[in-house]
């Protein structure tokens, strides 16, 4: 049976990548990662604001949302100290440590300076670069139509320009034309898109009247919509897609494939379930492409969208006509 899938270029073993997170900034994890049979490794981002720090000395300047609200003073916090030869010296070890493919990964939101530091990257031996640009949605009031669609692509040009190995995106899903999106960040030079990052997501504590924050782990339920947008995209775009979030188990693997994903990413269901469930998973889609006597991922993969009627309930809005169809029969 053959799992191996092209990913950014790179032949991956299998679709499964453990996704950035704390867990693969630990070179022990990354050992149980590649163990327990992961195809690939993106490593917990640096900020853009980091590297600014270091490069230009102008952090305290930067006020603006993370991607989780606590992230700002603990980035302002760790970027005191040196941060950018740590990563730069983790990649290189994280390289000599496991044979799967490393990708770095840089949290960005401004075409700036930082961006000379992704040759840096390139030369401590990434195998590709993740650009995650979705801080954008919560940064600015008074943001013209383009304006955000046009700093990605500047930013994807920028890094291209200084470096050779592949670089992917990994955006959020609040973009007013998501597929005119991505077919310009792919021009711009995209090899993949992660689709999607998850948001922090708030809520209001109705007794104390104050915003708590749901858990910053993912549930299976929320699946649908990064499952829907694979769909739709892999239609549309040539890059790679990456899918990611809700993710939790075989099954989420096997539909995101099935919709024409090239590989899953995830993080969530091993910091619930432990490392050892990369090997559970892999386990668990061989068996379903064994009973389903697919002998490779390209026998399925895209199998859904491929198929007009199937292709087209991914932009069916059904519910509506259905509840009034409830009502009508009362
Ligand atoms: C504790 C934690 C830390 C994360 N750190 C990063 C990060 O540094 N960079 C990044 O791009 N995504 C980060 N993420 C997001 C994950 O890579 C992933 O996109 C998101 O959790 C959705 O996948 P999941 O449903 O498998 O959790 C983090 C997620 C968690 C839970």
């Amino acid at each position: 049976m053959d799992l191996s899938t092209k990913y950014m270029g790179l032949t991956l073993k299998n679709p499964l990548v453990v996704s950035s997170s704390p867990i693969t900034m630990d070179l022990e994890n990354l050992r149980a990662c590649e163990a327990h049979g992961a195809g690939a490794v993106v490593l917990r981002s640096l900020y853009e604001e980091q590297i600014s720090s270091e490069l230009e000395g102008r952090l305290d300047q930067d006020d603006m949302y993370f991607w989780y609200p606590e992230a700002a003073s603990h980035i302002k916090n760790i970027s005191k100290g040196q941060t950018l030869r740590p990563y730069l010296s983790y990649i290189e070890k994280a390289k000599n440590e496991v044979s799967i493919p490393v990708i770095a990964s840089i949290n960005c939101y401004s075409p700036g300076g930082w961006i000379s530091f992704a040759e840096e990257v390139q030369k401590a031996g990434a195998d590709g670069i993740e650009l995650n640009v979705s801080t954008h949605l919560l940064n600015e009031d008074a943001m013209e139509h383009g304006f955000l669609e046009n700093t990605i692509n500047s930013i994807i040009s920028g890094v291209k320009k200084q470096v050779k190995i592949p670089v992917s995106v990994k955006i959020g899903s609040y973009f007013s034309n998501i597929i005119g999106a991505a077919k310009e960040m792919e021009q711009a030079g995209a090899v993949a898109l992660v689709v999607f990052n998850r948001y922090y997501r708030p809520d209001i504590d109705i007794e104390q009247l104050e915003v708590t924050s749901e858990s910053y782990l993912s549930a299976p339920e929320e699946l649908s919509n990064s499952l829907r947008w694979v769909g739709v995209l892999s239609r549309h775009v040539k890059c790679d897609l990456a899918a990611n979030t809700g993710i939790h188990g075989y099954e989420g693997v096997v539909k995101q494939l099935l919709a024409g994903a090239a590989v899953t990413q995830f993080c969530s269901v091993l910091y619930i379930q432990g490392l050892g469930y990369i090997s559970t998973m892999l386990e668990d889609l061989k068996w379903w492409m064994k009973q389903k006597r697919f002998a490779s991922l390209d026998d399925f993969r895209g199998m859904i969208t491929d198929d007009k009627l199937n292709s087209e309930k991914f932009e069916q809005i059904h519910f509506i006509r259905k509840n009034a169809r409830v009502f009508e029969k009362d």
